[in-house]
């Protein structure tokens, strides 16, 4: 008897479906075809454990499974579950009139309990996209698939279960998540007032976010450069419900949703190791998965001790960082992923930490302070916005001044600026924020009067800027307007964003 079930294949973050045909016949042998990886191969010995030991019948004959279309690779262990439905079906122990409304996706174990799989959200966006009734997926997973609407979502444990649902004798109901009500709000563990004094520092920070400014934290150890930067995605505007659907779908795919949840609701903070790989940093793999710039979509990518990273992982992330999308290709098949993050980086001065330190002593040779600094391709330092120069605060002020302002204080002002961001933008639909401005955007809203073009020049001269730093200091000069609900940049927002310079001065590290 020949019998078809219906799973997914993951192809970047987006799912393809995948018929799986099963056919018994008079004979002994077990073939499966349509270009299945190992993983898949060795599900024939996990199924025939699990449905014997879950007292099923697992027919000894002529067993083929063809999975179409066959020219796309299937990998992993989540086929499971759809062959060994199509088996049993095909045995004649499951009612076949249900199979075709539905995909069904899992990982089987020996005793037939239904192990989590990776890359739900995307399945279940196909399996609404493709007009099928509904998804039986892994009982971890199936919050994530149920906030698709319209679409009937059994979250299982075990294969009795699956068996009961399509033999229309279960008596588990349809899982259903409300994605788009209000839910919590977003929860996080740190808290801008934590931190004492730095009140320029966080100034500086919230123009970042209100602007979307990638910024740089320079200063000595222990000055709480990395105990500023955790606190960034606290004073983030939230996600809206597009861009939380897109976060979602790329941890999907990587396998970072956590059991039973559905949608990531606060953006994301990746702060990988100044060891990590290129294709850790960007992506890469034989199946291509997202790496840590796409884990940051719609978030903050910190990258501490900046120097320490190797040059060649520096410099893979240049072109992303531009087109806000990274393109890995493989012989096969092309995957994009959305790449749409903040960089947040921090770094010291110099090889000894101590430059411009106000009580401790530079013990850096001439000219070890610009090396270091080199160590940072020009084109990546060109993307950055702001420079930050933190210096530690007192003791004493550690120990008496109260932390100032709650994130959610800042975060308003914050939401206020990108609202009108927003509607500045609005019939541009790449440009978000101020930071992603062209130079036609920034001629047309970036218009400077006559003082302050001679605040500007001056600027550049005196303090010997190059001529990169010049709409850098444009676009964060129409972001602090912004923040202070002004039309046009006047000459005290120019002058602010003039100081977020430091590294650009001819006499940095002299
Ligand atoms: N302004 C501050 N308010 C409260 N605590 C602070 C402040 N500055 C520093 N600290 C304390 O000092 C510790 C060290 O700060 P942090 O690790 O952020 O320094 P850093 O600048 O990243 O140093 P390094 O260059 O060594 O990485 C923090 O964990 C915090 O306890
Ligand atoms: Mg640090």
């Amino acid at each position: 008897m020949l019998v078809k079930t219906f799973g997914c294949a993951l192809i970047g973050i987006d799912a393809i479906t995948v018929t799986i045909e099963v056919n018994i016949d008079r004979g002994i042998n077990f073939y499966l075809v349509g270009l299945p990886d190992n993983a898949v191969k060795e599900s024939q010995q996990r199924i025939e454990a699990a449905i014997t030991n879950l007292g099923y019948y697992y027919p000894h004959k002529r067993i083929v499974i063809n999975m179409a279309p066959a020219d796309i690779r299937k990998e992993g262990s989540a086929y499971d579950l759809p062959i060994a439905i199509g088996i049993m079906a095909a045995a004649e122990q499951i009612n076949t009139d249900l199979l075709e409304r539905f995909i069904i996706m899992g990982e089987l174990s020996l005793d037939g309990t239904i192990n989590p799989i990776k890359g739900t959200l995307p399945i279940a966006i196909k399996a609404k996209k493709d007009g099928f009734r509904g998804l039986i997926v892994p009982k971890e997973n199936a919050r994530e698939a149920a906030v698709v609407e319209g679409l009937e979502v059994y979250g299982v444990e075990t294969m009795h279960e699956v068996v009961a649902i399509l033999n229309g004798n279960a008596h588990i109901t349809p899982v259903a998540v409300d994605a788009y009500g209000d839910g919590p709000e977003p929860c996080y563990e740190y808290d801008f007032s934590d931190v004492k004094g730095q009140e320029n520092i966080k100034r500086a920070l919230e123009i970042a976010a209100a602007g979307g400014h990638n910024v740089i934290l320079i200063g000595p150890p222990g000055s709480g450069k990395t105990m500023l930067a955790k606190r960034m995605p606290t004073i983030l505007p939230p996600l809206t419900m597009a861009e939380a659907l897109e976060t979602t779908k790329i941890h999907s795919v990587a396998g970072l949703i956590g059991r039973n949840a559905a949608l990531v609701r606060t953006r994301p903070f990746r702060s990988p190791h100044h060891t990590i790989s290129d294709a850790g940093l960007v992506g890469g793999g034989t199946y291509p998965q997202p790496g840590e710039i796409s884990l940051a979509h719609n978030g903050v990518l910190f990258l501490d001790e900046l120097p320490e990273f190797k040059r060649t992982v520096l410099e893979v992330m240049r072109q992303p960082m531009e087109d806000r999308v990274v393109t890995i290709s493989r012989a096969k098949m092309t995957v994009d992923f959305p790449a749409s993050f903040m960089m947040v980086a921090a770094m010291n001065p110099c090889p000894c930490g101590y430059y411009n330190h106000p009580d401790k002593e530079c013990t850096c040779k001439p000219g070890m302070v610009q090396q270091y600094l080199n160590r940072i391709s020009g084109p990546l330092m060109d993307r950055i916005d702001l420079h930050v120069e933190v210096v530690p605060v007192a003791y004493k002020d550690l120990s008496s001044k109260s932390g100032g302002e709650s994130s959610a204080a800042v975060r308003e002002r914050v939401i206020k600026a990108r609202k009108i961001q927003e509607e500045r933008y609005a019939e541009y639909p790449t440009i978000h924020a101020n930071a992603q401005m062209n130079s036609q955007l920034i001629q047309k809203y970036c218009e400077l009067d006559e003082p302050c073009r001679n605040i500007l020049k001056n600027a550049m001269n005196r303090l010997g800027l190059s001529a990169r730093a010049y709409d850098r200091i444009l676009k964060v000069s129409r972001t602090i307007a912004d923040l202070a609900s002004s039309e046009c940049i006047q000459s005290e927002h120019l002058a602010e964003a003039i100081n977020y310079r430091s590294l650009d001065r001819d006499n940095w590290g002299s």
